[in-house]
Formats: structure tokens, sequence, C-alpha cells
């Protein structure tokens, strides 16, 4: 049986890739963001993973506005990164497990989440940036030291899946994960958040207080932020902030290995560009 190791939620802006690309890291507004990572790596660095399932939303790379996926499931042998700018000018393609994708949109279509199945697709900044934050290095040969299986969901056009729904999702993986017949290690992450918005009157809002509040459940109370509507969710932290429903079907599929989790390490730091970032490793 495959062996889920734990989850990693992690903030994506494009800017982190300009500032990865410029090698700004230690620079005083970019140092208070990528030190967080340094603790998750030297985690990753013991308990390494052979796959990595990423929940994350597609910010109009694969769908617009004329196609819209509540959840889509990426089937590809690898994963070109086209981000729409000021990220990292060019990426090695990251490879995919077929196996385990087929696997999830088998069980995820038995348990009635009937999934886009997609045997193309293109990475936008989210769900690349975490792969860059997480090994920096790469696998020190030019490529990368995981395979991914991105799992993307819909927080881009109204009406977006319940928080409810959501964190289902997440816990039909994560059961599915932990039946696939393999002796792979897994990550789940879950990519986006926490709060921002960054258009209209309340462009730059950001809710602290929700955030923290939202971290501490991510460990002892995961099912917390699930009492809430997208709607309520918007208003209290911004209409992008909403991707946070990212690390609810993150922390969703970590239940499957079992009721309590272990926090490895958190760090929360606002702002990088317009929003309050965070990353939070959580260990089985
Ligand atoms: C920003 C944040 C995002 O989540 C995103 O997808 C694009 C931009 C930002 O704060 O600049
Ligand atoms: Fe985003």
């Amino acid at each position: 049986m495959a062996k889920i190791i734990g989850a990693v939620g992690t903030s994506h802006i494009p800017a982190i890739g300009g500032a990865i690309h410029k090698g700004l890291q230690n620079e005083p507004y970019w140092q208070p963001f990528f030190g967080g990572f340094a603790p998750v790596q030297q985690w990753l660095g013991q308990e390494p993973p052979d796959v990595v399932v990423v929940f994350y939303n597609d910010h109009g790379l694969n769908f617009f506005l004329d196609k819209m996926p509540t959840f889509a499931v990426g089937a590809a042998p690898e994963y070109l990164s086209a981000d729409e700018g000021w990220g990292i000018p060019a990426q090695p393609p990251v490879p995919g497990c077929q196996d385990l994708s087929w696997h999830l949109i088998e069980a995820l279509t038995e348990r009635e989440f009937d999934v886009v199945t997609c045997q193309e697709m293109l990475l936008d900044h989210a769900g690349t940036l975490p792969l860059k934050l997480l090994w920096p290095q790469g696998n020190g040969q030019g490529g990368w030291p995981v395979q991914v299986v991105p799992v993307c969901i819909n927080t881009v056009q109204f009406p977006l899946p319940k928080p409810s729904r959501v964190y289902a999702l997440g816990k039909a993986v994560g059961e599915a994960v932990a039946a696939w017949q393999s002796d792979k290690r897994v990550l789940f992450v879950g990519s986006g958040g926490l709060s921002h918005q960054l258009e209209g009157q309340r462009a730059g809002h950001i809710n602290k207080r929700f955030d923290l509040q939202f971290l501490d459940s991510m460990v002892s109370n995961p099912e917390w932020a699930t009492s809430y509507t997208n709607h309520e969710l918007v208003e209290l932290v911004g209409t992008q902030g909403v991707e946070l429903l990212m690390w609810l079907a993150m922390r969703g599929a970590l239940t499957a290995a079992g009721p309590s989790v272990r926090e490895v390490h958190r760090n929360y730091h606002i702002p990088i560009s317009n929003t309050a970032t965070a990353v939070m490793a959580l260990a089985t």
C-alpha cells in the first residue's frame, strides 16, 4: 500500500517566481516569506515523497470562463509550465504519475465525484510554485525529484464548490491514495490563499485574525472552515482568499492517515504583493 507522509499548504503568487528568478530570496522584502520554507524543506529531505498530489486552482490557463469544470484531475505523462507572466521564465516539465491519476479518477467517480479527466494539462504558478518552494534545487540534475498528480478545484468563477464538498473531495482522494497498491510515498499539497483580494474597492483586503484561526484549525479542528459558505468566506478573506479551499482539500486528504497530525512548521507573513502568505507542514 502507498504511504501518506503528510501535507503542506502554501500560498502561490506569480511574483514569488520572479523573486526566485532574480535571486531575491534574502532581500528584506522577501526573506520573511522564503525563510519560512527552510524547516519544511529540511523535513521533506528526511521524509522524501515520490509523488505529490497538488490541490490547486487554474487561473485561466486550461479552463477559461467559457468552460469551467468544478473538479478536474490531471492524467498526463508530464505537465508543462506555462505561467501567465511574472513567474519563472523556464521550468523543466513536471513528470506525472499516470498510475495514481487513473486510480484517483476511478475512485473519485465511484464516490460520485464526477471529475473532468485531463490527459493534457498545463500548470500555472499555482501548480509549479509550490514545487519550486519545496524543492528549490529540483533533483540536482535539471529535473524535479517528485511526480505530481494535479487536482484542480474551481475558485475562479461562481458557483464554486461548497467548502464541505471540497473537504469531502479531499477525504475521498486521501482514502483512494491509502488504498493505492503501490510502495510509493505520497505528499498532499494545498496551493493558494490565505486572505487576499486583487480587484475592486476592497483590493488589498487581508484578515489576519481569520487566517490565524484557519491555520490553527488545520491542526486540531480541520472541519472548522466548512461551517462557512463561500459567500461568507469571500466577505471574510477576499475574492481570491477563497483559495483556502485548496487547504481544506489537502487537510481532508490527510485524514486518511489517521485522526491526528503533527505540526512540523508554520509561517505566516503579510503581505507579499496583495496576499497574506502562509506555509504549513503537517506530518502523519
Ligand atoms: C496574487 C495572488 C494570487 O493568488 C494569484 O493567483 C495571483 C496574484 C497576488 O497577490 O499578486
Ligand atoms: Fe491565486
